[in-house]
């Protein structure tokens, strides 16, 4: 199996989101499958003028020439792409938003209808894989993620694939904390995250067992909140030092 990730995150190998998809990548490597971590940022990425050349004058290439040339084949020859990014207001960053825009290309201008009646465009389904998605957000609570839930519903009916599996986490920005009290809970987390990657490999979804353990909070929430204003008071005193 090949696992091509596309990490929207601004913070690349320095995020939140590269933890959780380091520790899915490697349970999935142990599994068997071949993995490839692209992190959108180092990329350059034009968004999409909405011209529709890609439909009309040349068809299933872009106009634009810049490094969707070399992501758009990997994710077509992938067997499952996963869609990594932070929370940015709700929804996906702008690098990620940027990145499904021009996924375009992938589609025909002409429709079908899915199995509820409903439109979307066609697509060359040897050329589809399945989907996937990692996210991390600031606030502690799983309900942030509502959007996004719904986003990643909508795009796998809308590209004719499966999302098969789904991994958010609130109160994610002690990921990447290196204090003493989040070093156990987020160990235990990469574990969970290590078992997520190597039961999607091998069941092609994640258990009702794990996910129920995925979902649960890190560290209370309590002090999670008292965390995050410990970090931006110190942060803001040390900046008023300075001046
Ligand atoms: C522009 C911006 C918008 C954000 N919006 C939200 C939000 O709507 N809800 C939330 O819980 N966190 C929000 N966050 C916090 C990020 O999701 C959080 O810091 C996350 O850990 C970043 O992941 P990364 O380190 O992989 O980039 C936002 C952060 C930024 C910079």
């Amino acid at each position: 199996m090949k696992i091509t990730v596309f990490n929207g995150s601004p913070q690349a190998e320095r995020g939140n989101t590269h933890v959780m998809v380091e520790a899915f990548l490697e349970g999935a490597r142990r599994a068997g499958a071949e993995t490839e971590n692209i992190f959108l940022a180092h990329k350059k990425i034009h968004f999409c003028m909405g011209c529709f050349s890609c439909w009309l004058k040349t068809p299933g290439k872009c106009a634009i020439r810049d490094d969707m040339d070399e992501l758009l084949p990997k994710m077509q020859g992938s067997d499952l792409t996963i869609f990594a990014t932070p929370l940015y207001v709700d929804n996906v960053t702008g690098l990620m938003k940027n990145f499904m825009d021009r996924l375009v290309p992938t589609v025909d201008p002409y429709f079908e209808k899915d199995a509820g009646g409903e439109c979307r465009h066609l697509i060359d389904k040897t050329k589809v894989p399945k989907l996937a998605v990692i996210s991390n957000c600031g606030f502690p609570e799983q309900s942030h993620f509502q959007v996004l839930k719904l986003l990643f519903r909508r795009i796998a009916r809308n590209m004719s694939s499966e999302l098969v599996a789904e991994i958010y986490r609130g109160g994610g920005t002690i990921l990447t904390d290196k204090s003493f009290w989040s070093w156990f809970p987020v160990r235990r987390y990469k574990n969970l995250l290590r078992k997520a990657g190597e039961e999607v490999v091998k069941l092609g979804k994640i258990t009702g067992e794990l996910q129920k353990e995925l979902e649960k909070p890190l560290i209370s929430e309590e002090q999670y909140i008292k965390g995050a204003e410990n970090y931006f008071k110190k942060a803001l005193q040390k900046i008023e030092n300075k001046k």
